[in-house]
């Protein structure tokens, strides 16, 4: 049982034999989770370093848990209290960390391919908890784990990503999973917020709401990012609510219940409305919860096993 990659730096290229086995290892790590005691033995003795340069509550609490629940030793590096404040390059700054002999990385940059950059410079197992705009690979498997939960399967589903595409780490990885594991995948945004090369993503793209969640199983609703706010992109967030917002009134419309989701954090009232991300269709914290048996079961493959 081995994962055909060493490192998980992206979700473009991995084969679905891979993705089958990171989801059916979550699924029994699951369990784990379930357990009076969730701890397993599994990562004992692996040293684990979270480096996150980039502010996070869900990934860098949801990878801390799993490394704890699998037994690894971990050490937490946070840029705003390092010595890179005193000016030391980043490559000094991993290279002294390694030093002291680390198994694995998880990392967190704003940069785009600055984790994958990593892996040329360090001996270890390396795993992007997010590269900026680039991709958010463990957020994709969590995303998928939880669809497969809720219908069973990934092949063949019809999936709908709202919002922000253009400076969604969350969307690529998606867009790449989603459509290796075999499901129809539809882009709905103003053209401001999709980027350039969509065309080459293989993917369908509406600008119509309404069309874009009649052809739904399950909604990937994206955060609108505040620091894109001023930048010419959109009117306004009141003006996106109404033309693309995940809305009561719209979801009444529809002919069948769609499955709700968002990777967080959430702008309640704007992307997405407080009634229907708190309803009985909304999976948002289902997609925590897996999580961290999504990490656990990436650690595991890649590391441990
Ligand atoms: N979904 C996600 O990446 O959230 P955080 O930024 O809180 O980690």
């Amino acid at each position: 049982m081995s994962l055909s990659i060493d490192n998980l730096y992206g979700l473009e290229g991995v084969p679905k034999a891979d993705i089958d086995q990171i989801l059916d290892t979550a699924f029994s790590f699951r369990e784990v989770l379930e357990r009076p005691v969730k701890k397993v033995p599994t990562l004992k003795g692996t040293t684990v370093v979270n480096l996150f340069f980039e502010p996070s509550t869900r990934t860098k609490n949801s990878f801390a848990l799993a490394e704890k629940r699998l037994s690894a030793d971990t050490v937490n590096f946070s840029a705003a209290s390092s010595s890179l404040k005193k000016g030391e390059s980043l490559k000094d700054t991993i290279q002294n960390l390694f030093a002291m002999k680390m198994d694995v990385v998880v990392m967190r940059h704003p940069t785009p391919g600055s984790v994958k950059m990593l892996g040329d410079f360090v001996d270890a197992v390396i795993i992007n908890a997010g590269d900026g705009t680039h991709e958010h690979p463990t957020q994709a498997l969590l995303d998928m784990m939880s669809i497969k939960e809720k219908f069973g399967k990934l092949e063949d589903l019809n999936i709908t990503i709202v919002g922000d595409i253009k400076h969604s780490r969350v969307a690529l990885s998606n867009i790449y999973g989603l459509k290796t594991m075999g499901a129809n995948v539809m882009l709905c945004a103003p053209p401001t917020f999709l980027p350039a090369e969509v065309d080459s993503l293989g993917v369908e793209v509406t600008y119509d709401i309404n069309e874009a969640l009649e052809f739904a199983d399950a909604v990937n609703v994206l955060r609108i990012q505040n620091e894109r706010q001023g930048k010419g992109l959109i009117p306004s967030l009141r003006e996106y609510r109404q033309t693309f917002g995940i809305t009561r009134d719209r979801l009444e419309k529809l002919k069948k219940p769609i499955t709700i989701m968002h990777p967080g954090p959430m702008n309640r009232q704007v992307e997405i409305d407080s009634e229907i991300a708190d309803g009985e269709n909304a999976i948002i914290l289902d997609q925590v919860l897996n999580g961290v048996a999504i990490r656990m079961a990436v650690l595991f493959l890649l590391s441990g096993n």
